[in-house]
C-alpha cells in the first residue's frame, strides 16, 4: 500500500504558496485508512500507553482510532471555547497564522503514559502546544506520531528529544 498516492496534494490552499496535503483522500479509502492507522499503532503497541491526545480538527480522525486499536482512552485538544468543563490553554504558531489550544484540566491522570496523534506535522507548533499541555497536567509524553511529515518545516527540531513517528515525509 502506498500511503503516499492516496494524499491529494492540493497547491495553493488555504493560501499562495501553500502546498497543502489533503489526507481526505486517504480516509475516505477503506484500506488505505486501515492500513495507515495500523501502522501508526504498531509502533506503540507494547509502550503501554494510557491516553492518545489529539488537536482538532484532523488529529481526532487520526488519533482516535489509533487509541481504539491501543485499547487506550482519547483525549481531544481543542480550538478555543469549545470545551465545557475546566480548561488550560496555550498560544502557539502555525505554519500559516497563530492560535491556542485547549484541553480540560482533569483530562491526563498526573503519570500516565501518553500518545500525541496528528495528521501533519508541519512547523511543530502545535505539537509542542499540546507537549506543554499535557505535561503541565503531568502526562509523560511517550510518543509523538503523525500520518505526514512536511521536513523541510523543521518541525523536528522544535521537538527534539521526543519519539517521533511519521509514515509519510515531504
Ligand atoms: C493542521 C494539522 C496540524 C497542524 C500542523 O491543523 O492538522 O494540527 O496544522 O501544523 P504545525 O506543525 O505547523 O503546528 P489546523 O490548525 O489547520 O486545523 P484542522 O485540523 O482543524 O484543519
Amino acid at each position: 500500500m502506498n500511503l503516499r498516492e492516496k494524499i491529494r496534494n492540493v497547491p495553493d490552499f488555504p493560501q499562495q504558496g501553500i502546498d497543502f496535503k489533503d489526507i481526505t483522500t486517504l480516509l475516505k479509502d477503506g484500506k488505505a485508512f486501515r492500513v495507515a492507522i495500523d501502522m501508526l499503532s504498531a509502533h506503540y503497541q507494547d509502550k503501554h500507553i494510557d491516553v492518545v491526545v489529539g488537536p482538532e480538527a484532523r488529529g481526532f480522525a487520526v488519533g482516535a482510532p489509533v487509541a481504539y486499536v491501543l485499547g487506550a482512552g482519547f483525549v481531544p485538544i481543542r480550538k478555543p471555547g469549545k470545551l465545557p468543563a475546566e480548561i488550560i490553554s496555550y498560544e502557539y504558531s502555525l505554519e500559516y497564522g497563530k492560535d491556542a489550544l485547549e484541553i480540560h484540566k482533569d483530562a491526563i491522570e498526573p503519570g500516565s503514559s501518553v500518545l500525541i496523534v496528528d495528521d501533519l506535522l508541519a512547523t511543530g507548533g502545535t505539537t509542542m502546544a499540546t507537549v506543554k499541555m499535557v505535561e503541565r497536567l503531568g502526562g509523560k509524553v511517550a510518543g509523538l506520531a503523525f500520518l505526514i511529515e512536511l521536513s523541510f518545516l523543521n518541525g523536528r527540531q522544535v521537538l527534539a528529544g521526543y519519539d517521533i513517528n511519521s509514515l509519510v515525509q515531504y
